[in-house]
């Protein structure tokens, strides 16, 4: 017998053919086209990683689902359909470019979405299908399915925050890349990426806010005992948008010259923003040894003490003895 989840795979599968076929074979598949065009991606990519579109109707794929024999109560259940309480029926997504997000077994288990407009402010940028009895967003990273392969080849993972990133990046010859698609890591995301490999290289967004904000999911990471890297990229960037303008090469180049340990790259944060302030130093400092603490190997802590007492320009011991009082205080 049939179980529910495989009902909520198999239209989901159905969805995905449906918008590749708008996007390859409708009239105004040519909206979607031009725009993944404009966004430099190329045919081979939008084939590899599915791309489709949504057409700008209401009832484009609930009506053609239903009469292909697709039940209704599976389509709402993935949120393709919304239903109103009068009954009223609709597309979630409409004139969107449509990002099938597979499991690690390749099949699709929901849609990130994507509207053409750059400037509006009526409704959201990305659209993403709701968490479903197949979809856990804790769970999932996009592109893993694609960079399985790479992942283990590299032994290395580039995480990214977005979707157009994962594209680029491996349009570029960058395949072990996954993204957490812009919510912050969480230890199921670890956990996949821990079947692959055990060192992951963080490319985030040039913004300051997007910088300090991913700082906790990078603790997370050390916690479970994996290697981190930080790649920053200039004011305004994002991998993307910074492969696309200086080419793949430079950017491997730039990739290779930037990478710096997180711990270092913490420590130089703080660093910078606590000088001449002791107070803010002595903050600092114990925000740096919180980070170095959660690593399970000692031999790496004690590295990561020594290379923290030069960037702080501090004796190793006060960071040590600082470090011994917070293992007593969780005692
Ligand atoms: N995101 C989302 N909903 C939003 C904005 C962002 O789900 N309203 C997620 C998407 O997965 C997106 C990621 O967060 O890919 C990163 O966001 P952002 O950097 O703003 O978007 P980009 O991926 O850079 O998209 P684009 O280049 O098309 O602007
Ligand atoms: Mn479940
Ligand atoms: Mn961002
Ligand atoms: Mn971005
Ligand atoms: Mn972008």
């Amino acid at each position: 017998e049939q179980s529910e989840r495989d009902s909520l795979f198999i239209v989901s599968d159905f969805a995905n053919k449906h918008f590749q076929e708008r996007l390859h074979k409708h009239d105004h598949g040519s909206i979607g086209q031009s725009y993944l065009k404009q966004r430099g991606l190329s045919g081979n990519t939008i084939r590899k990683f599915e791309l489709g579109y949504s057409l700008d109707e209401w009832t484009d794929l609930t009506d053609t689902a239903l009469k292909a024999g697709y039940q209704q109560k599976y389509l709402e259940a993935t949120g393709l359909t919304i239903v109103k309480e009068e009954g009223k029926k609709f597309d979630r997504f409409r004139g969107r470019v449509m990002f099938p997000i597979h499991n690690v077994s390749g099949r699709v288990i929901g849609f990130g979405a994507r509207t053409l407009k750059s400037n509006d402010k009526k409704s959201p940028k990305y659209l993403n299908s709701p968490e479903s009895d197949i979809y856990h967003k804790s769970n999932v990273l996009y592109g893993l399915y694609q960079a399985k392969q790479a992942l283990r080849m590299q032994d290395m993972c580039y995480m990214v925050e977005g979707y157009l990133d994962v594209l680029s990046l491996h349009q570029g010859g960058i395949e072990n890349v996954v993204a957490s698609s812009g919510t912050s890591l969480t230890e199921g995301q670890i956990k996949l990426i821990a079947r692959y490999t055990q060192n992951i290289t963080v490319l985030y967004d040039g913004d300051a806010a997007g910088i300090k904000a991913s700082l906790r999911g990078i603790d997370l990471i050390l916690e479970n005992g994996l290697n981190v890297d930080v790649v920053t990229f200039p004011e305004g960037e994002d991998p993307d948008s910074y492969i696309q303008k200086v080419g793949d090469t430079a950017f491997k180049t730039y990739l290779k010259e930037h990478a710096q340990d997180f711990i270092s790259f913490k420590t130089s944060l703080y660093a910078a923003e606590a000088k001449g302030n002791p107070v803010r130093k002595a903050e600092a400092i114990r925000e740096v040894v919180t980070s170095i603490a959660k690593i399970p190997d000692s031999i790496k802590r004690t590295v990561f003490f020594r290379s923290c007492s030069l960037i702080f320009d501090i004796d190793e011991q006060v960071l040590i003895s600082e470090y011994n009082k917070m293992q007593l205080q969780e005692r």
